[in-house]
């Protein structure tokens, strides 16, 4: 059976997403400050190709047009995120009142569009000048982000009702401050740690920031999450898939709801982190009582226990490898997975509502007179909203699904490569073509 949005109820939220690193470009125009991304790029091999996160989409210039794209693919819900460098270049001390102007213009745009604003608050792009002073792993974090909140609250307010704190604290966190893959570049444990604890406590306390301005408001925060299955039935393995299970999918939002940090005989995590830092425990600063929480779920993972990688002693046991479907990132493709990770949430019992707040996937588009034929991604949309059709009708509170993304951009450390729009931009042109994805979700998804 064809699907259809309305299986999904009539105030099911259909929304886009983008972020502000990924799209705006326009890295130092009318006052904007260097983010940590800027800075990153600049080192030699750290994002494919050389790329840097500029020109992009454009997004900082062409927000109208690509509003109107967004509008005529059907979606109601426009997600982006704010640039803190765009409106305090330094990240604490002076507001860049043009920065301020141009979230203006982007809000009343959607609001005269009829785009509902789901405006992300941290979507991974750090001011540089934080980051000179150990950024997310510096003690100071909670005070320079809540000044950033303040910001947002102040300004936008009155214009915004639905929050997004953080865009996945575990991809931030781990790939910035102890993997080196993206921004910063660091490659310390105890800064890892550091930064998981200031982020937990920012995630809440900026929750509370925004319930205190506007108790009406709708304030979520977005997980990344993936299934970690053990690659045979061996204990050794099966205990490798519990210590990521544990980093991946539980770190965060565990300590969020009120059950302090994730434990397991095998993977004392509070401990190890204490031996650095006594101070470093969970707190009920930590918790807040988020009315949804948005899961991301790109892929899921299969992994062996291997002694000798350092730090959780495991590794991926690849998808291509495994001759399972994958995307052209190698990224498995599991939409069953998909269906049981948001179950799992839901089995929470305190999750009130869950939105997808991401999904998509990269794989080569081929742009062929004017045509973008992408066949695997309109699978891959079909398949994965079949299991979240499944999950709700059986009682999983799932409210939204925002498609990642709305037009080809910065892939992070892929650079432009990774294309993982509904919309194909020609990056040297700046020449926007709807690829047939993004024609499914008009003409067959949406349509009555
Ligand atoms: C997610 C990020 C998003 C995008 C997708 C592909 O982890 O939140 O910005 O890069 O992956």
């Amino acid at each position: 059976m064809t699907l259809k949005s309305k299986q999904f109820g009539e105030d099911f939220l259909w929304g886009v997403a983008i972020s502000a690193a990924q799209n705006e470009g326009a890295p130092a125009t009318d006052g904007r400050g260097a983010s940590i991304w800027d800075v990153f790029a600049r080192r030699q091999g750290k994002i494919k190709a050389g790329a840097k996160p500029y020109p992009s989409a454009e997004f900082y210039l062409r927000y109208k047009n690509d509003l109107l794209l967004a509008k005529a693919l059907g979606f109601k819900v426009f997600r982006f995120s704010i640039s803190w460098s765009r409106i305090l270049p330094d990240g604490f001390g002076k507001i860049n009142q043009d920065g301020i102007l141009f979230y203006h213009r982007l809000l009343d745009e959607c609001l005269v569009l009829g785009l509902t604003p789901y405006v992300t608050l941290y979507h991974w792009d750090l001011p540089q000048e934080l980051q000179k002073n150990a950024g997310w792993a510096s003690h100071q974090m909670q005070k320079w982000f809540l000044k950033f909140v303040h910001v947002c609250l102040t300004n936008f307010g009155d214009k915004v009702q639905d929050w997004i704190v953080l865009n996945e604290p575990m991809g931030f966190t781990s790939l910035g401050y102890a993997l080196g893959k993206h921004a910063p570049g660091k490659t310390s444990i105890p800064d890892f740690y550091s930064a998981v604890h200031n982020a937990l406590i920012c995630q809440a306390e900026g929750g509370r920031m925004i319930r205190a301005h506007n108790s009406k408001a709708h304030i979520g925060t977005a997980f990344s999450c993936s299934e970690v299955m053990p690659f045979s039935q061996k204990a050794d393995d099966i205990q490798a898939a519990i210590r990521l299970d544990i980093l991946l999918n539980r770190l965060f939002i565990e300590p969020a709801l009120g059950r302090g940090y994730p434990q397991d005989d095998h993977f004392p995590f509070l401990e190890k982190m204490q031996l650095h830092n006594k101070a470093w425990r969970y707190t009920d600063q930590m918790t807040f009582n988020f009315d949804f929480v948005g899961i991301q779920n790109y892929f899921s993972l299969t992994v062996k226990a291997n002694p000798i990688i350092p730090y959780l002693g495991l590794s991926e046991v690849k998808a291509s490898s495994r001759k399972v479907p994958h995307t052209d990132l190698g990224w498995e493709v599991n939409a069953d997975s998909f269906y049981r990770m948001l179950k799992r949430y839901w089995l929470y019992g305190s999750v009130k509502e869950i939105i997808v707040t991401e999904g998509g996937a990269f794989y080569h588009d081929h742009l062929v007179n004017g045509i973008v034929d992408d066949q695997k991604r309109i699978q891959y949309y079909q398949d994965y909203l079949k299991s979240l059709l499944k999950a709700k009708q059986e009682g999983v509170n799932v409210k939204g699904y925002f498609a990642w993304t709305l037009t080809d951009n910065f892939e992070w450390a892929e650079g432009y490569h990774a294309r993982f729009g509904l919309i194909h931009v020609d990056f040297m042109t700046q020449l926007r073509t709807i690829k047939n994805s993004g024609y499914w979700f008009r003409d067959v998804l949406f349509k009555d």
